[in-house]
């Protein structure tokens, strides 16, 4: 199979697994994550606007917009796009706008937003470290310096997803040629985990000027205080990891 042809039939596959009834339903419910609120409230200090790559149903972003946040929410999916404008008039906010876009296509105005979130680890569903590169790219642009985003990662020791990786990726043509850290469940969804070199290249590349990284679990085992550690958090096998980052 074709390089062009696997990328192809992988976004397909993508497409399909978040077009299914009980993951749209999932996606579809306003709400931030316990961590995920506890960040924002941390770093999302003043009232601004929010890029939300890769926003699904507009799960996030509503509940953002109903905390006085502007938000833009993009994603790739009309099913869940559709939902998601559903959902903005079901809660009667004005502050929140879904666009359906591949987020690989951004073009918005430079420095334009004062946060930019990718959550649920999505830009682990985009195939080709050139295409991750590119979305990465195009929300570091229309961050505002000093500006902050928030992207989730599964850490790469993540046990699950690592043990899948060995005894799954072998077994037909399309699995075989995949990538380093390329993952293809079931021939249902496909995941990069992102090892932890090319997350630092990511994050070095830009020229960050600030990153902290906090795992989802110690977060919820303690209050309002946030314990924030930096590179070895990296080798823990948590559920998976905020990455904030300021520009
Ligand atoms: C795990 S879901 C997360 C949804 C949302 N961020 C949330 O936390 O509720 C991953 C999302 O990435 C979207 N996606 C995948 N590839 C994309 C692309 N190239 N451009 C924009 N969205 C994409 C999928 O359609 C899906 O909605």
């Amino acid at each position: 199979m074709k390089n062009k042809e696997q990328t192809k039939e992988i976004e397909r596959l993508v497409y399909n697994y978040f077009s299914s009834k009980k993951i749209i339903e999932f996606y579809s419910r306003p709400r931030l994550h316990t961590t995920e609120g506890k960040i924002i409230g941390k770093f999302f200090k003043k009232r601004g606007k929010i890029l939300d790559v890769c926003c699904g149903a507009a799960r996030a972003s509503i509940a953002l917009g109903k905390r006085g946040f502007k938000v833009y929410g993009v994603d790739i999916n009309k099913i869940l796009i559709k939902k998601g404008i559903e959902n903005i008039k079901k809660e009667k906010i004005n502050n929140v706008k879904c666009i359906l876009m591949n987020a690989k296509d951004m073009e918005f105005k430079k420095e334009s937003f004062d946060y930019v979130v990718i959550f649920e680890n999505s830009l682990e569903h985009i195939p080709k470290k050139v295409n991750r590169f590119l979305i990465f790219k195009k929300a570091y642009t229309s961050l505002k310096k000093g500006g902050i985003m928030i992207v989730t990662f599964h850490p790469f020791l993540y046990p699950p997803i690592f043990l899948r990786a060995i005894f799954f990726n072998f077994m037909d043509k399309l699995r075989r040629k995949l990538k380093f850290g390329d993952i293809l469940f079931y021939n249902k969804i496909y995941y990069h985990i992102f090892p932890s070199w090319e997350k630092i290249l990511l994050i070095k590349m830009f020229k960050f000027k600030f990153f902290r990284i906090f795992p989802h679990n110690v977060l919820y085992t303690r209050n309002n205080k946030i314990p924030y550690r930096k590179f070895y958090m990296m080798l823990f096998p948590f559920i998976y990891q905020y990455w904030v980052l300021r520009k």
